[in-house]
């Protein structure tokens, strides 16, 4: 791995903020391979270097997970020429390179969306082989009722396109929370309009078993824990309160 700053390095890791790093090198509570680090723009290969925080060793992590809630007009992409997209909204201490969203959610989607450089677990994420599931709030432009949370459950289709059955909860006349392992284009739109009902506010609210954080407000972004990383693959499943 290339030299970071020791600032961005902590961040990275969760450990502090990077203006906390500055007031904990002032103080002296930081050492590299032994001697202690002067300047938070001091370069480090962080897999390489024994870095210690008040002589506590500090295990690196190589790659970052971060969760945003992701409000509405913002493009779920890497870069784009005209559009704001998730890695624009991140904050500074938050941004490196190869950073992308695992998966999309359309532009006018808010919630839950998983920012990493870790290709691996993004793909183990996305794949309806791995049966993580995702949950989702869906506002429509009519009443629901129990015929569409049966038309769910035995599985839709729309033209050509195929669904696996998703469970579905009605929590309000014309609101339900729906469950998917697929993450096909626009694919919640699309079973809800395949019963006849068009969706007109959607929210990601769960990935795996890992919750929006419901402390962040649109456009925040938090480091994600290790316990979530190992529940954001988990294959659990069913509708529970939010
Ligand atoms: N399904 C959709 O239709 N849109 C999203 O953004 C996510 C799931």
């Amino acid at each position: 791995m290339s030299a970071e700053r020791i600032d961005k390095i902590l961040s990275s890791q969760n450990i502090a903020s990077r203006s906390e790093v500055k007031a904990m090198i002032k103080a002296g509570r930081i050492t590299a391979d032994g001697r202690t680090v002067k300047r938070p723009e001091e370069k480090l290969d962080p897999e390489a270097a024994e870095i210690m925080v008040d002589g506590k060793r500090i295990s690196f992590n190589k790659y970052v997970y971060i969760m945003m809630n992701k409000p509405k007009g913002v493009l779920s992409a890497s870069s784009d020429r005209h559009a704001k997209t998730v890695i624009d909204l991140l904050p500074e201490e938050m941004k490196r390179r190869e950073l992308f969203p695992a998966g999309r959610l359309d532009k006018d989607t808010v919630g839950f969306i998983l920012i990493t450089d870790d290709g691996e677990l993004a793909h183990k994420m996305l794949s309806p082989k791995s049966h993580v599931y995702k949950l989702y709030e869906v506002k429509c432009d009519r009443e629901l009722n129990e015929t569409d949370v049966k038309a769910f459950s035995q599985g839709i289709t729309l033209g050509e396109i195929s669904f696996l059955p998703a469970e579905m909860k009605i929590i309000d006349k014309d609101k339900a929370l729906v469950e998917i392992c697929e993450g096909k284009f626009h694919q919640i739109k699309k079973m809800f309009h395949a019963v006849g009902a068009e969706v007109i506010e959607l929210k990601r609210l769960r990935i795996g078993q890992v919750f929006l954080d419901r402390d962040l407000s649109e456009g925040m972004s938090r480091y994600l824990t290790e316990s979530e990383l190992i529940d954001i693959l988990s294959r659990k499943h069913g509708i529970t309160d939010y």
